[in-house]
């Protein structure tokens, strides 16, 4: 049997993001709550002849499968770190797709810091964790979260990262749209709205409390998220949908750049019956529930040739 690493990656959502002045490089400095959330792909890396490819499941089919993709990208950057010659030693991955492509959950991101972690391992561990995680930030501004999972506040463009106390499990109704959006045209949208420069961002007192302390109703109160407003300006399915959420009670967010929407429910069951009816709306290609926060990327199995 060929050698093979199999991970498991979690998507994310944003329980806070303020968005701060854009900087000289193009990015907006931000101040973010992440947390991580029980919706995985799973990706496996195995030893292949040469070079890189990529098969991706359903969810994924219509996502390039080159150097478009962050996942290639992260196996190629942690070969050169890693002094492994693709052309001697290469890799084959495969992702099996659950978190929503282009929504706001990170998926790209998830899959880009599993391949890391698959890698290295398929290497047996030629780098340490930070210079892992050196390579997540690399890469993109939430590949280090996925590294690391849990809650945890992000500055910078969101890639500078400390762990934050979260008691007790959240649980989240959350919708999918069928179309995406693309963050850069987000953040455009945000600058639009915007003309003046913005103050540096800070997280929210009450909602670290909240979070310490495990009070979900206090949670949902400090929600916020500025890129909402420019989000639902550019999806019009997703505006929509907010009705059905309002309609119950519930306080909703847009995950990260969106169109996801996403609201914290007092039960896993009442999620459920709720998550039944929002599938039926229109513009929605899922609804599901989920519970945050969890792990990062977690190894599922490994095999090694006999
Ligand atoms: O880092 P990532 O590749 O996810 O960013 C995608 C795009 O989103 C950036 O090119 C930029 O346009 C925008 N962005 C931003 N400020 C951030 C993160 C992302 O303007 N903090």
């Amino acid at each position: 049997m060929a050698e093979s690493v199999t991970v498991r990656a979690p998507g994310k959502v944003n329980l806070f993001l303020a968005v701060g002045p854009k900087r000289p490089d193009g990015f907006h400095d931000l101040a973010t709550v992440f947390q991580a959330i029980g919706v995985y792909d799973t990706i496996t890396a195995s030893a292949a002849p040469a070079g890189i490819s990529l098969t991706m499941s359903h969810l994924g089919e219509d996502l390039p499968t080159d150097d478009r993709n962050l996942a290639v990208q992260a196996a190629r950057l942690i070969a050169e770190r890693a002094n492994v010659d693709l052309r001697e030693r290469g890799v084959h991955l495969s992702i099996d797709k659950h978190i929503p492509v282009a929504g706001g959950m990170a998926g790209g991101s998830a899959d880009a810091a599993g391949t890391l972690v698959a890698l290295n391992e398929l290497w047996r561990k030629p780098l340490a964790p930070h210079a892992l995680m050196d390579i997540a930030a690399e890469l993109g501004s939430d590949v280090p979260f996925c590294l690391m999972g849990g809650t945890a506040i992000g500055y910078g463009r969101g890639e500078v990262l400390s762990p934050v106390l979260a008691r007790g499990q959240h649980c989240y109704l959350i919708a999918t749209m069928i179309d995406g959006l693309s963050t850069p045209a987000v953040f455009r949208e945000f600058d639009a709205l915007n003309p003046t420069p913005q103050a540096a961002p800070e997280v929210s007192p009450t909602l670290l409390h909240a979070l310490a302390q495990g009070d979900t109703a206090l949670v949902a109160y400090a929600f916020r998220n500025d890129l909402m407003t420019p989000a639902l300006n550019l999806h019009r399915g997703a505006r929509h949908v907010i009705e059905f959420f309002c309609n119950n009670s519930l306080t909703v967010m847009v995950s990260g750049s969106g169109p996801t929407l996403i609201a914290q429910v007092d039960s896993f069951e009442r999620g459920q019956v709720l998550a039944e009816r929002l599938a039926t709306w229109p513009h929605v290609a899922d609804a599901f529930v989920a519970y945050g926060p969890v792990p990062g990327i977690e190894l599922v199995r490994t095999s090694r040739r006999a």
